[in-house]
């Protein structure tokens, strides 16, 4: 009920009556009174004044279930959430969740991790309260071979969500990080369960650098968030909501291909290195060319210096700037 009241009164630019929250939720004054003083309690300033009745002042920024179920407006994703004021990692236990049988689109949030997940074994710095944390647990219906495909649809997602919250010229580091200025301003990790033709479930998991103000010595030169780069704090459940929407609209034009075709070039218009040199990093070769943009399956094409182009594949490659980390 407290999300519900959160909806409604943030829906209403001016006052909603306890009379009307009694009746849209079929309980009495006293009980709508206590959700109210809840809610105040957990930082929200709701205004109740006599003869008109509950208006929301401000909101604390949080990434509750109850917030984010007040601010989401989709259908599917995000629309269970588990919220972890402090959690292991949020893809740890989505994928448990996802063993439980919770539904495609559950969303967990956390806003701590002491053992955040980075990708090649790495350790995602997850301090208290700053940043964003999340994981989506997906259960398409696709071949596994396909399922890599929807990190770039995360990305995109993530990349487009950020942009129209900070107004921010964000831009993906192929194949899935978010980069800002030069600096990596979001991670992604994606995690599968699969039988040889069949996914049990996919989690996607999220880092985004948003209010943090500083980073440890060893990242100050690579990592940056939004609060860095502007001096504004936004709120941590807006930018969730945002990316939500997006990558509603993102999945559903992907499942319609079954890969990137609908998206390549949206995609590609946010590409960082687009035409520019990288270096490929290989197992078995190392080589400088120019970055051309992705194809329908998310590969890399790229154009050696002997005019021949190929596509290379995130499994096999890494891809840096010619002089640095883009
Ligand atoms: C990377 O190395 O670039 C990927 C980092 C992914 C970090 C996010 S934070 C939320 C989710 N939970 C984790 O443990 N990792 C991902």
């Amino acid at each position: 009920m407290k999300s519900e009241i959160l909806k409604m009164l943030r829906e209403d630019d001016g006052y909603v009556s306890g009379q009307q929250l009694c009746e849209k939720f079929g309980v009495s004054r006293t009980a709508i009174w206590k959700a109210i003083n809840q809610l105040k309690e957990e930082g929200y300033q709701v205004e109740a004044v006599r003869n008109r009745g509950y208006h929301i002042v401000s909101s604390p920024d949080v990434v509750t279930e109850e917030e984010l179920i007040s601010v989401l407006d989709t259908v599917w994703a995000g629309q269970q959430v588990f919220f972890f004021e402090k959690t292991d990692s949020t893809n740890i236990q989505a994928k448990q969740l996802g063993e439980k049988g919770m539904p495609h689109g559950t969303l967990v949030t956390a806003n701590q991790q002491d053992k955040g997940r980075g990708r090649r074994g790495r350790f995602w710095e997850s301090p208290a309260g700053s940043s964003i944390y999340m994981s989506i647990l997906l259960r398409p219906e696709i071949p596994p071979d396909k399922a890599p495909m929807l990190t770039l649809v995360v990305a995109l997602s993530t990349a487009e969500g950020l942009k129209e919250c900070t107004g921010l010229d964000v831009q993906i580091k192929w194949p899935n990080d978010i980069v800002l200025n030069g600096k990596k301003l979001v991670g992604i990790l994606t995690e599968m369960s699969t039988e040889i033709d069949y996914i049990n479930h996919v989690v996607i998991g999220v880092g985004i650098n948003v209010n943090i103000q500083t980073f440890p010595e060893e990242l100050n030169e690579k990592a940056t968030s939004i609060y860095i780069e502007t001096g504004q704090k936004i709120k941590r459940s807006k930018i969730i909501a945002v990316i939500m929407k997006y990558f509603e609209k993102n999945y559903a034009l992907f499942m319609q291909a079954q890969n990137l075709e609908n998206l390549k070039d949206k995609y590609n218009s946010l590409l960082v290195n687009r035409e520019k040199e990288v270096r490929i990093l290989g197992a078995k070769e190392q080589f400088t060319a120019i970055a051309l943009g992705i194809n329908r399956h998310g590969e890399l094409l790229v154009r050696r210096e002997d005019g021949q182009e190929e596509a290379v594949f995130a499994g096999e490659v890494s891809v840096r700037g010619v002089y640095g980390y883009v």
